[in-house]
């Protein structure tokens, strides 16, 4: 017999089918959904690689190709792709939308993420599946799927913020990247990527939650025994929108001349002039000292120490008490 989590399964594959057939075969997909990717540069191989679809702007055109296909209302309410509200009343919880599925690591799929196609205000640019019993969210990485060959080949991961940010980085040919989809880092999704490598160069927007993001991510990183890279976009850009202006061969450059440590990176970020002002450069060694504190292997924490040491010109006698001080602290 089926279990419940694969009759989810079996549904959300059927979902992914329906929808990247309304995106081929459908009047309505193919003039809204497929010429929207198509406007965002994204080409056909691309599309079928990551499955896009569409879904109609109905209220029960899933629904009822579901139970028409024998699928029970149980499952479509569980697997989240029908909203079931009192009374009877319900709706696809998908309508009028691109739809990004997110797969598994063995490429089955566990949920959608569906983009609205027009700007109105009170609607959230994208919707994305529940929690379900195959989706937890903390525990999946948008992309993994199509990266994971890339991440252990090339040895280290892109992680990147949006849906459009992989797509686009893939189409670009570089394959190792996947997003946390706009939701903070988890201890889980680190794990998920040691399963790969150790190496992760954080590359999110160029705006301030950006930053504030590859900060908490830097820290997380660290935390979990991983090495971390960061690298800035110009603020206003995002991987998407910075991969669209760029060849294949501009980007890749781009990238491993931009691309600093995390050291660096935090020096560059609190204290541009470091070397001048020294309340600055005060602050620039806390902050990168504490990040420094939660790395877990002592040789490593040793040598970002002499490099902070030679980079910021303090003896390392000196950094070394501040280390002790933040490890002795949080005993
Ligand atoms: P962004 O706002 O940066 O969107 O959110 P984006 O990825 O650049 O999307 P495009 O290029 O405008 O299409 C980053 C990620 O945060 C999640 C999505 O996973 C998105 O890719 N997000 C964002 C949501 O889940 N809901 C939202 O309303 C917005
Ligand atoms: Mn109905
Ligand atoms: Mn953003
Ligand atoms: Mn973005
Ligand atoms: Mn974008």
């Amino acid at each position: 017999a089926l279990s419940a989590r694969d009759s989810l399964y079996i549904v959300m594959n059927f979902a992914k089918e329906h929808f990247k057939g309304l995106l081929k075969e459908h009047e309505e997909g193919k003039s809204i959904g497929l010429s929207y990717f198509h406007e965002r540069g994204f080409n056909d191989r691309t599309i079928e690689k990551f499955e896009l679809g569409y879904a109609l702007n109905e209220w029960h055109n899933l629904e009822e190709t579901a139970l028409a296909k024998g699928y029970s209302a149980e499952v479509l309410e569980k697997s989240g792709l029908v909203i079931f509200k009192e009374d009877q009343k319900h709706y696809d919880r998908f309508r009028g939308r691109v739809i990004f599925p997110v797969h598994n690591l063995a490429g089955k799929i566990i949920a959608f993420g569906a983009r609205i196609l027009t700007k109105e205000k009170d609607q959230p640019k994208y919707i994305n599946s529940p929690e379900t019993e195959i989706y937890h969210k903390s525990n999946v990485l948008y992309g993994m799927y199509q990266a994971k060959n890339a991440i252990r080949k090339e040895d280290f991961c892109f992680l990147v913020e949006g849906y459009t940010d992989v797509i686009s980085m893939h189409q670009a040919g570089i394959e190792n990247a996947v997003a946390s989809s706009g939701t903070a880092l988890t201890e889980e999704q680190i794990k998920l990527i040691r399963r790969f490598t150790e190496n992760i160069t954080v590359l999110f927007d160029g705006d301030a939650a950006g930053i504030k993001a590859a900060l908490r991510g830097i820290d997380l990183v660290l935390k979990g025994g991983l090495n971390v890279r960061v690298l800035l976009l110009p603020d206003g850009d995002d991987p998407d929108s910075f991969s669209k202006k760029r060849s294949s061969t501009e980007l890749k450059t781009y990238f491993q001349e931009n691309t600093k440590d995390f050291i660096s990176f935090k020096i560059d970020l609190y204290a541009a002039d470091a070397s001048r002002d020294p309340i600055k450069k005060a602050e620039a060694i806390r902050e990168i000292i504490t990040s420094i504190s939660v790395i877990p292997d002592p040789i490593k924490r040793s040598v970002y120490i002499q490099e902070t040491s030679s980079l910021l010109k303090i003896q390392e006698s000196v950094l070394l008490t501040e280390l002790n001080k933040i490890l002795i602290g949080e005993r």
